[in-house]
């Protein structure tokens, strides 16, 4: 089991990450934004410079587009895909991993997660899914978003000293939500937090090997947890996602493996990015207190300061595709099978689109032009949802708390392509009655 655990982690994410450690020490930037510690704190005057390279880059091993033009190109190009989910592997080590994969340890971006399909496996579960997702079904959400944030916000209206937003509410809203929509009953929601925050690890190339070991004892038990809620859920369905892809039949019917990915992947890619979304709302808004005051005059301007607070820090800063013929982006021919790097943090600060990109403006009247839900076929199914949840939560503690302060120094994950905070120590200060 031990050499399993450590081939399948070498072969996903250990040799990789050697390959690019080794690249970024020849001097390749693109391995950079993926291994480099260093830009971790800050990585967007790294993201210029490659920029200034070109809308593409291409290294020996690895290309990238820069430019908002180039990676949109890149996204709806119907010649890349995501190459089986291990896009940056070459064929025979891709297969021999997914020969090594169990059902039990199948992570969110192991086939036959949607993220690591294409058409047309991809486009089926996305039609069956995307039925959850309409903007009817998102707004049947909001009542129950707006109940749990005011909830969370009564529980803290007692604290007088620091609070950590981030574990205490950016957290625990998301994972509400995530909750409903897998129908998961709410004495498992400690866990299943627990779980997701592990299994979301994977979503990142440069997994070491501890963090892996974590990670897929955490999805072994979140596979349990979710067979025992199917079982339930075929007995006696709720009216949530889960239930209702469970009781599929005829054509559209799915297997077990199928329903586990995909209960899995909603979580590891609805919970976390959610949670850095909300993180940077608060750290944007305590760092422009100009911004807040517009808010409250104007409160009209929510969504669209949700717009800003993504396009200027994405909670998913970059995505992987594989060329699978020789591909022409932005006017330059890349070679088949390369691994190209859509680097969405750089394309939503990229000045011919967005002018003093750098300034976080929550009135930019295109910053809904930003892709940090991606694009093209794989474009985030739960977008919807997602802002809403941003809007509510934000807002939400904003109209509470209007004094919230920062009192100490954020701390980030150290995931690279999930980019967000761990604990934002505030002090809430003046309370205004809930509405
Ligand atoms: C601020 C929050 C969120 C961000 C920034 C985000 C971002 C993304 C991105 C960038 C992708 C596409 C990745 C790629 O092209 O390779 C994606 C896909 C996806 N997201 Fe989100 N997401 C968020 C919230 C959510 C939520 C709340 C859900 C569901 C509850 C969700 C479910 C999914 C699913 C199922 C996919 C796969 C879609 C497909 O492959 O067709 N996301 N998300």
């Amino acid at each position: 089991m031990e050499i399993a655990t450590l081939t399948r982690w070498y072969l996903g994410f250990g040799l990789g990450r050697s390959l690019l450690r080794m690249a970024a020490r020849r001097g390749d930037m693109i391995p950079r934004a993926l291994v480099d510690p260093s830009l971790q704190a800050d990585p967007y005057p790294f993201f210029e410079e490659l920029r200034a390279r070109g809308p593409v880059v291409q290294e020996r091993l690895t290309a990238a587009t820069t430019s908002h033009a180039a990676t949109k190109e890149l996204l709806r190009s119907p010649d890349v895909g995501v190459g089986g989910g291990h896009g940056e592997l070459p064929k025979p080590l891709r297969r021999l991993l997914a020969g090594l994969q169990r059902a039990q340890v199948l992570g969110p971006m192991d086939p036959p997660s949607m993220l690591a399909v294409d058409a047309p496996r991809h486009t089926r579960y996305r039609k069956l899914i995307s039925r959850e997702f309409t903007a009817r079904a998102v707004a049947r959400h909001e009542e129950r978003i707006q109940a749990v944030a005011e909830r969370l916000l009564d529980d803290l209206a007692a604290e007088t000293g620091d609070v950590d937003i981030v574990q205490r509410y950016a957290t625990l809203l998301p994972v509400a939500v995530i909750g409903d929509l897998l129908g998961i009953p709410d004495d498992q929601r400690d866990e299943l937090l627990r779980l997701g925050n592990d299994a979301a690890l994977t979503l990142d190339p440069g997994l070491g090997l501890a963090a892996y070991r974590r990670a897929e004892r955490s999805i072994r038990e979140l596979h349990a947890m979710i067979e025992a809620h199917i079982v339930r859920l075929r007995e006696n369905p709720g009216e949530d996602l889960l239930s209702r892809l469970v009781m599929l039949e005829g054509e559209d019917a799915l297997t077990d493996v199928e329903l586990h990915a995909i209960a899995l992947l909603t979580l590891g890619a609805g919970f976390e990015t959610t949670v850095n979304l909300i993180g940077h709302g608060v750290l944007l808004l305590a760092e422009h207190p100009e911004q807040r005051a517009l808010l409250t005059d104007r409160p009209e301007l929510w969504p669209n300061a949700v717009e800003e607070m993504l396009r200027i820090q994405p909670p998913v800063q970059f995505t992987l595709r594989v060329t699978y013929v020789p591909t022409t982006i932005a006017g330059q021919t890349i070679a088949k099978g390369m691994p190209v790097t859509a680097m969405i943090a750089a394309a939503n600060r990229d000045p011919s689109v967005f002018p003093e990109p750098e300034r976080f403006d929550v009135t930019r009247a295109n910053a809904h032009d930003h892709l940090a839900f991606s694009a093209g076929e794989h474009y985030c199914v739960g977008s919807g949802l997602a802002r809403l949840e941003g809007a509510i939560a934000l807002r939400t503690l904003f109209e509470r708390f209007p004094d919230l302060a920062v009192t100490g120094t954020p701390e980030l994950r150290e995931t690279r392509v999930l980019r967000g905070y761990d604990r934002i120590p505030v002090v809430l200060g003046t309370r205004v009655a809930a509405g």
